[in-house]
């Protein structure tokens, strides 16, 4: 599995149920690594989604404990056990990656399953801040083996960087 996460300087994602900050490249860049794959998300990552829909050309995965919740164009479990049977049926010859797209719950909870990530760092501390991805910069297991020239949008400095795992 790949993660794919725009960070700021703290490793921090989002505020009250929102991205810290929209970047339109880098909304770009997330739907051409992600078209034509598998995305995996939590409740509320979704419902910070515009209009609340699946993304588009891609297999959408929803992670929540609620049995009644079966939102149009999702494909639903309940519990992280019940997600790795469900990828083996609708990627069987795993042509497809499979990209866990939020939130910090999820993301937290399938980090060992992940060897790549698709990082964002943004130049910035933000000050309102309630969820967070563990540090790759400071976890031995992970290396970052690409980074971008840095970006600029408005005020907001940004550079992407691919990690991979070293060791499991
Ligand atoms: N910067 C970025 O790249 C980025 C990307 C995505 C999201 N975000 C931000 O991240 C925030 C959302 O993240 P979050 O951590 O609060 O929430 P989240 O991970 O999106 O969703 C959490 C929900 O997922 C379900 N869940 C989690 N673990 C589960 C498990 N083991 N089994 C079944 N269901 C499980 C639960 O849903 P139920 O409560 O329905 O049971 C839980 O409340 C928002 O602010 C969003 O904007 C940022």
């Amino acid at each position: 599995m790949n993660l794919i996460f725009a960070v700021d300087g703290n490793w921090k994602i989002g505020f009250n149920g929102q991205m810290l900050v929209e970047i339109e490249e880098d909304l770009h860049r997330f739907r051409r690594i992600t078209e034509g794959h598998i995305v995996i998300m939590g409740r509320k990552t979704l419902e910070a989604l515009p209009g609340q829909k699946p993304l588009e050309n891609r297999i959408n995965i929803l992670v929540t404990r609620n049995t009644d919740y079966n939102p149009e164009g999702f494909l639903v479990v309940n519990t992280l056990e019940d997600l790795f049977p469900l990828l083996k049926e609708v990627n069987p010859d795993k042509k497809k990656e499979v990209f866990v797209t939020g939130g910090g719950t999820i993301a937290r909870q399938l980090l060992l399953f992940c060897n790549k990530a698709y990082i964002t760092k943004i130049f910035k501390d933000f000050r309102n801040t309630d969820t967070f991805i563990p540090n790759l910069d400071l976890n031995d297991d992970w290396e970052a083996v690409w980074e971008s020239e840095v970006q600029k949008q408005d005020d907001i400095y940004y550079r992407y960087i691919n990690y991979e795992r070293v060791r499991w």
